[in-house]
């Protein structure tokens, strides 16, 4: 039985979470706040609006876990958290309740990699370790491909040039007159549509020498498919409701041929036979299943994160005890790294 506990607190973007997670890499609890409804009118994550959110909402946030996991302070080793990549504010936020809690409980900080502790998610319920690996993050900041040779050693291969995949989700879903997030929305629409009736390009998908994505361009197709090229957006809720879940069923399915091509890819030109995958948009039922035909087929290991760890939360923040095995804490002159795609960080 473990006795000693990490707190692992995660702001970088819409989520508020904590989780307090034993040395086993056990999570003995979690809490987890989303900010769905404070961004819906705008359709997508208005940062202003999420780090004063964060702000009224991490001490609960970080009391609820403490109380559910009945561990005291005493019982803690260290405090983890996330400090790159994220949006400056809301990162900001975090870190700050890190620092306050380390100072006046006299415990070490540690700053992780959001994108790291998404590969490292992937292994939070099994036993086995995941590395080495590709890691995939799909999200709605992220589509990248990284070789993971171990928790906190990993080399990038390739991501989107423009949008995310979650984000190109989210701006469809607005363009078919579905709420946000538009990812969860968009496929269960795709559900009642057939993927093959209209055929939406799949961008890079033959360049075998990149493993990059680019989504701009399906989502512009899907647009003048929808609204033609003078008519103004929102149109979608006018289409005809077969039209609409064929667009969406389409347009899912090119982001998942573009997704599926570009990680057999990566394991093909790494020569590594397990592929984790992470990020809010791995929680797609289409995409997983579809992973899980494709590596079947050639011997491949798919671990993918259980839903509730696919979009951001804290218990991924577990990765922290990696970095404590190794005595790697950071001082209380830590700061945040903002940004999006930062390859080989
Ligand atoms: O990882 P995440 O919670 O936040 C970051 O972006 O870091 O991912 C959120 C993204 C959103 O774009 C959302 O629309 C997408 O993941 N998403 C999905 C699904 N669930 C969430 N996209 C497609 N299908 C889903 N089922
Ligand atoms: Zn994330």
């Amino acid at each position: 039985m473990a006795s000693e506990y990490l707190l692992a607190i995660e702001s970088t973007c819409d989520e508020t979470a904590c989780a307090v997670i034993d040395s086993e890499g056990k999570v003995i609890s979690e809490c987890v706040a989303t900010q769905e409804a404070f961004h819906e009118k705008f359709a997508g994550v208005v940062p202003e609006i999420a780090a004063r959110a964060h702000l009224e909402r991490i001490l609960p946030v970080i009391d609820t876990a403490l109380r559910d996991s009945r561990c005291t302070p005493e019982q803690l080793r260290a405090i983890a958290v996330a400090t790159f990549p994220g949006l400056p504010g809301s990162l900001i936020v975090g870190l700050a309740a890190a620092k306050g809690l380390a100072l006046a409980w006299n415990l070490p900080i540690v700053g992780i990699n959001h994108i790291q502790a998404h590969i490292y998610a992937c292994g939070l319920d099994t036993k086995e370790s995941i590395y080495p690996c590709v890691g995939f993050i799909v999200s709605g900041g992220h589509t990248s491909l990284y070789r993971c040779d171990d928790p906190l050693g990993w080399d990038y291969l390739g991501g989107t040039i423009d949008d995310a995949a979650g984000e190109a989700f989210d701006k469809v879903a607005v363009m078919l007159g579905l709420p946000f997030p538009g990812g969860p929305a968009l496929s269960k629409l795709a559900q009642q549509g057939d993927p093959q009736a209209i055929r939406f390009p799949r961008p890079l998908i033959e360049d075998t020498k990149r493993l990059d994505f680019s989504f701009s361009g399906l989502k512009t197709a899907v647009r003048y498919r929808i609204a033609g090229s003078s008519q103004p957006e929102h149109v979608g809720v006018q289409l005809d409701p077969k039209e609409r879940a064929d667009i969406a069923a389409g347009f899912q399915q090119a982001v998942i041929d573009c997704l599926v091509a570009k990680s057999l890819l990566a394991l093909k030109k790494t020569n590594l036979s397990r592929l984790c995958v992470g990020g809010g948009v791995a929680a797609n039922r289409s995409f997983r299943d579809r992973l899980a035909q494709e590596c079947s087929k050639r011997q491949v290991e798919l671990v993918i994160a259980k839903p509730q760890w696919c979009t951001d939360n804290a218990a991924m923040g577990a990765l922290a005890w990696e970095k404590i095995r190794r005595g790697q804490f950071d001082s209380l002159d830590l700061d945040v790294q903002p940004g999006l795609v930062r390859p080989n960080r």
